[in-house]
C-alpha cells in the first residue's frame, strides 16, 4: 500500500503535505514524492524515506504552491527508483502537465499501455500508475473531472488517486474505489489523504469518499459525482482521532508506544460491552444477526499474519466456549480452493486495517458462497468492516509501527468477547460467562504488571541477539502466540524465527537444535503444562537454551530454563493475551539492539493491499 496526501487552499502546501506524508509513511516508504502548481508544475521525487525528500525539495529550492500532492510508496510495479516514484505525468509532448498520485492497483494497465503507445504516448517509468496519468491526459477536452471520471471507467483494480493539472491551477480531483481515501474539509481549504492521521491537525471535519465516486475539490467549494456524473452527497462527520494518539508521546518507537497502551487500548476494548453484574455481553454491531449466529453450525476465522494468529486464538475460543465446530484457514488461501460453504457458516474476518487485500478477496469469496461474514476489524469505515454484514469493532486506537502489537489484543479480547456470546446462547451458563467476565475485567492490569518486565527482557534480547536462528514453541492456546512471537522477531530484527507447535519440533525441527540455541517456550500452567515441560527437558538435553515464559510463582519452569519471564495466572483461554506480551518486548529489544527500525521494517508496509 502507500500513502496520498493532497492539498488545496489558501496555505503554501509543500509543509502541509511533507507533514501529512510523515504521518503515512508506515503505509510505505521506499520512495516519495511531491508535485505542486504555482506558475507552473515542479514535481519533486527520490527514493528513501520522506526526509530525504524533504532535503531533496530544500535542494532545489523549495516547491512553492497553494495547490498540490504528496505520495509515500509501497512499490508493486516497477522497481524502487526516483523515476518510478509518483508522482506520475501524462505524455510530455502529448498532454496537459496531468499529474496524479495512486495508491492500489490498475489490473488491466498492461493492455491500456499497449493501446496508448499505439496512439503515440511514450512511456517514462515502469508504473500502472503512468498509464493511467496518460489515460487521463488523452481525454482531457479542458475539464478535469470529466477526463478523470472518463478514465476511471475503462479502469479495473482497486485505487485512490489525486490528480491536478497545469491548465487548471484551482482544482484538485480525487476518487477511489477500493482503496482509502479521506477529504478533510477545512475554511477555504481541503486536505485529502489515505488516512485521517494526516489530516487531523488541519481540521477535524472530514467526509470519506465513496467507492466509485469522485470529488473536484476547488478552494472554497466541491462537487461530488458517481464516474457517470450522478450526484453522490457525502456526510461529513468529525474525525474520530486526537492528535496525541497519533503522537510518539515519549517512546522511542511507535511499536513501544503501542505495547505499553495495551493495558488502556483493552480497557476501551471492553468498556460499555460487558456487565459484570448480570454476566451480558452487548455487541451493537452484532445486532439484526443473532438469528443467524445462533443457528451457525460452523466457523470459518480468517485473516493473515498476526490477524490469523488472534483468528487461531478465536477458534479454539470458538470451540472451548461457544462449543461449534471452529476452524481457521489464510485468507488467501481459502479464496483460491473450492471452499465449502453453506447457509450455516459464519465468516470471520479478522484484520487491524480492513484493507488488506487477501481478507477482501476472501470476505468476498465467503460471500458468494452464502456465509454470514463478520468482521473483527480496528480501522472505522474500513473496507473489510463496511463489506462484512455484522462485525465488532476493536476500538484499540490507531496502530502505526508496522508490526502489529495492540490490535493482537483487541482482535483476542473481541474474539472472545464474541465466543461468550455465542456461547451464552448455546451452552454457558451465566455464572460460567460471569467468571470469564470478571478474569477479562482483570486482564488490562495483569499485563500492566508483565510489561514491568520490560528491563528484564530486554537483558535476554541483549544475550541473544546475536543468534540467528531461533525457534518458537507453545500448545494448544498458546501455539498461535508462539507463531506471533516468531513473526514478530523476524519481521522487525531479521532473525530468522519458526513458531510450531511443542510437539511437532520432534518430528524434525529438533534437529535444529545445538548448543546455545535459543528455544521460547510458552510454559504456563494449564492443561497442557505437563506436556509442555517434556518438550522443554528435549530441549535442555540437546543444548538448546530455553528462554520460558511462565506462570508466576512457577519455580519447577523456573529451575529448568535458562530465563524465566513470569505472567500472571490467568485462565487458559485467555491466555494469549498476557504471554504474547513478553514476545513482543523481546522482539522490540532485539529490534533496537541490532540498531533497526523497528518501526519501519524493510520490505513491508503497515497494511498489505495487494494480492
Ligand atoms: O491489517 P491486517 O490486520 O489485515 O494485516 C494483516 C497482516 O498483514 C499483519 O497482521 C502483519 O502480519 C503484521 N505486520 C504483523 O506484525
Amino acid at each position: 500500500m502507500c500513502g496520498i496526501v493532497a492539498y488545496i487552499g489558501k496555505r503554501e502546501c509543500a509543509p502541509i503535505l511533507i507533514e501529512g506524508l510523515k504521518r503515512l509513511e508506515y503505509r510505505g516508504y521506499d520512495s516519495a514524492g511531491i508535485a505542486a502548481i504555482d506558475g507552473g508544475l515542479k514535481r519533486v521525487r527520490c527514493v528513501g524515506r520522506v526526509a530525504a525528500l524533504e532535503q531533496k525539495i530544500e535542494g532545489m529550492g523549495g516547491c512553492a504552491g497553494t495547490l498540490g500532492i504528496a505520495h509515500t510508496r509501497w512499490a508493486t510495479h516497477g522497481t524502487v527508483t526516483d523515476n518510478n516514484a509518483h508522482p506520475h505525468r501524462d505524455d510530455e509532448a502529448l498532454g496537459h502537465g496531468i499529474t496524479i498520485v495512486h495508491n492500489g492497483i490498475i489490473e488491466n494497465y498492461s493492455s491500456l499501455r499497449t493501446w496508448l503507445a499505439g496512439h503515440g504516448h511514450t512511456f517514462t517509468t515502469e508504473t500502472d500508475t503512468e498509464v493511467l496519468a496518460h489515460l487521463i491526459g488523452r481525454l482531457y477536452k479542458g475539464d478535469l473531472m470529466a477526463a478523470v471520471q472518463g478514465a476511471l471507467k475503462q479502469v479495473t483494480g482497486a485505487y485512490a488517486i489525486a490528480v491536478i493539472c497545469e491548465k487548471e491551477k484551482d482544482t484538485l480531483v480525487v476518487a477511489r474505489k477500493g482503496s482509502p481515501l479521506i477529504v478533510g474539509v477545512g475554511d477555504d481549504e481541503y486536505v485529502v489523504a489515505s488516512d485521517g492521521s494526516a489530516i487531523v491537525a488541519h481540521t477535524k471535519q472530514a467526509f470519506t469518499l465513496a467507492d466509485g465516486c469522485v470529488a473536484k475539490l476547488t478552494r472554497n467549494a466541491f462537487k461530488t459525482a458517481t464516474l457517470d456524473d450522478t450526484p453522490w452527497t457525502p456526510e461529513i462527520r468529525e474525525l474520530d482521532i486526537d492528535l496525541a494518539q497519533i503522537e510518539l508521546g515519549g517512546f522511542d518507537y511507535y511499536m513501544a508506544k503501542e505495547i505499553h497502551e495495551q493495558p488502556a487500548s483493552l480497557r476501551t476494548t471492553l468498556r460499555g460491552r460487558v456487565d459484570l453484574a448480570s454476566g451480558d455481553i452487548v455487541l451493537g454491531g452484532l445486532t439484526g444477526f443473532e438469528r443467524e449466529l445462533n443457528r451457525a453450525r460452523r466457523v470459518i476465522v480468517m485473516g493473515q499474519g498476526t490477524a490469523l494468529h488472534a483468528g487461531m486464538v478465536a477458534r479454539f475460543m470458538l470451540e472451548d466456549l461457544a462449543k461449534i465446530h471452529a476452524e481457521h484457514d489464510f485468507a488467501s488461501e481459502f479464496r483460491y480452493r473450492n471452499p465449502i460453504v453453506d447457509e450455516g457458516t459464519i465468516a470471520i474476518f479478522i484484520s487491524q486495517s480492513g484493507e488488506t487485500a487477501d481478507s477482501l478477496a476472501a470476505l468476498h469469496e465467503a460471500k458468494r458462497r452464502g456465509a454470514t461474514t463478520l468482521g473483527i476489524v480496528n480501522v472505522v469505515g474500513s473496507t473489510i468492516a463496511r463489506e462484512t454484514d455484522a462485525g465488532v469493532y476493536l476500538r484499540v486506537g490507531p496502530e502505526i509501527g508496522v508490526a502489529s502489537t495492540k490490535a493482537f489484543t483487541g482482535q483476542v479480547m473481541v474474539a472472545a468477547m464474541v465466543a461468550l456470546w455465542m456461547g451464552r446462547r448455546r451452552f454457558l451458563s451465566q455464572e460460567v460467562v460471569k467468571t470469564y467476565l470478571e478474569a477479562m475485567h482483570a486482564i488490562p492490569a495483569a499485563i500492566e504488571h508483565t510489561l514491568l518486565a520490560s528491563d528484564q527482557v530486554k537483558a535476554i534480547a541483549g544475550r541473544y541477539v546475536d543468534r540467528e536462528n531461533w525457534l518458537f514453541l507453545g500448545r494448544g492456546v498458546n501455539y498461535p502466540v508462539a507463531l506471533e512471537g516468531a513473526l514478530k522477531l523476524k519481521e522487525i530484527s531479521y532473525i530468522h524465527a519458526e513458531g510450531m507447535p511443542a510437539a511437532e519440533m520432534k518430528h524434525g525441527p529438533i534437529a535444529l537444535i545445538d548448543e546455545g540455541m535459543p528455544v521460547v517456550f510458552i510454559a504456563t500452567k494449564n492443561s497442557q503444562y505437563e506436556k509442555v515441560l517434556s518438550n522443554i527437558q528435549e530441549v535442555r538435553s540437546r543444548g538448546g537454551h530455553v528462554i520460558a515464559v511462565a506462570t508466576e510463582g512457577d519455580d519447577h519452569v523456573a529451575g529448568v530454563a535458562q530465563e524465566t519471564i513470569f505472567v500472571p495466572d490467568v485462565p487458559e483461554a485467555l491466555q494469549p493475551l498476557v504471554t504474547v506480551v513478553p514476545l513482543q518486548l523481546l522482539a522490540y529489544h532485539a529490534a533496537v539492539l541490532r540498531g533497526k527500525d523497528v518501526d519501519k521494517p524493510r520490505n513491508l508496509a503497515k497494511s498489505v493491499t495487494v494480492e
